[in-house]
């Protein structure tokens, strides 16, 4: 189930694939997108590919609970390393925000969402799903635990500067997704992509609810 790649650029080019050929065949999708590190060279991909993002719609997995317009808010990661540089309509860019049920409702206007893109966190984490998410779950707002805090204090000044909650789609709206990719590159992702997948469902491992959808595709390189 785990489909091992031989670089980051193959990781990010055959993601793109997938992508470009859902933007292709359904002009109209609806596609859930992630932040963090593992995604960042397939957005540098789907630019390149100068796709036609105008009638596309996105929803972000999840914000942390701070001021959109801050540096380093995934709303501004979003339009630096994608939005910015590609013909999507920033109307047609939502992320889960107060109050969360016209967010829900947008996703899931005509048929729903099209296609998922997922990282995984290294405590097996999908958006700010943390362990113990129930797999009942839908967007609301979650505390983080220790170890994504540390593992996302990279992308701050200082460790005290990582807000400590966050704003996520949750488990089972992530599930009504037709199509989910989950990505992850680096060997300290292995393992717990390991449990995820081939280990026990179990909502300790939210990730691990994956093995329950019926059009799932993981990809890794180390
Ligand atoms: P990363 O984050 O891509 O920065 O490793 C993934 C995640 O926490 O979902």
């Amino acid at each position: 189930m785990i489909n091992t790649l031989n670089s980051y650029n193959e990781l990010s080019s055959t993601v793109a694939d997938v992508v470009e050929a859902q933007i292709k065949e359904q002009p109209l999708s609806k596609l859930i997108l992630p932040t963090g590190s593992t995604p960042l060279g397939l957005y540098e991909e789907l630019v390149n590919r100068e796709l036609d993002w105008s009638n596309i719609e996105t929803f972000n997995l999840d914000e942390y609970l701070m001021n959109p317009d801050h540096p380093y808010s995934y709303h501004s990661f979003m339009k630096k390393n994608l939005f910015n540089k590609i013909n999507i309509y920033p109307d047609h860019c939502n992320f889960p925000f107060r109050p969360t049920l016209s967010f829900e409702d947008k996703m899931n206007v005509n048929k729903g969402i099209d296609l998922c893109i997922l990282g995984i966190g290294t405590n097996g984490h999908i958006a700010f799903n943390e362990p113990g998410s129930s797999f009942k779950s839908r967007t609301r707002v979650v505390d983080l635990t220790e170890q994504t805090i540390k593992d996302n204090s990279i992308y701050f000044d200082s460790i005290n500067d990582v807000p400590k909650q966050a704003i996520t789609m949750g488990l089972r709206t992530i599930m009504e997704s037709k199509k989910i990719i989950l990505m992850a590159s680096g060997e300290h992702k292995l393992n717990i992509l390991n449990v995820a997948m081939n280990g026990e469902v179990t909502e300790d491992v939210p990730a691990s609810i994956l093995q329950n959808h019926n059009n799932v595709e993981v990809y890794y390189c180390d």
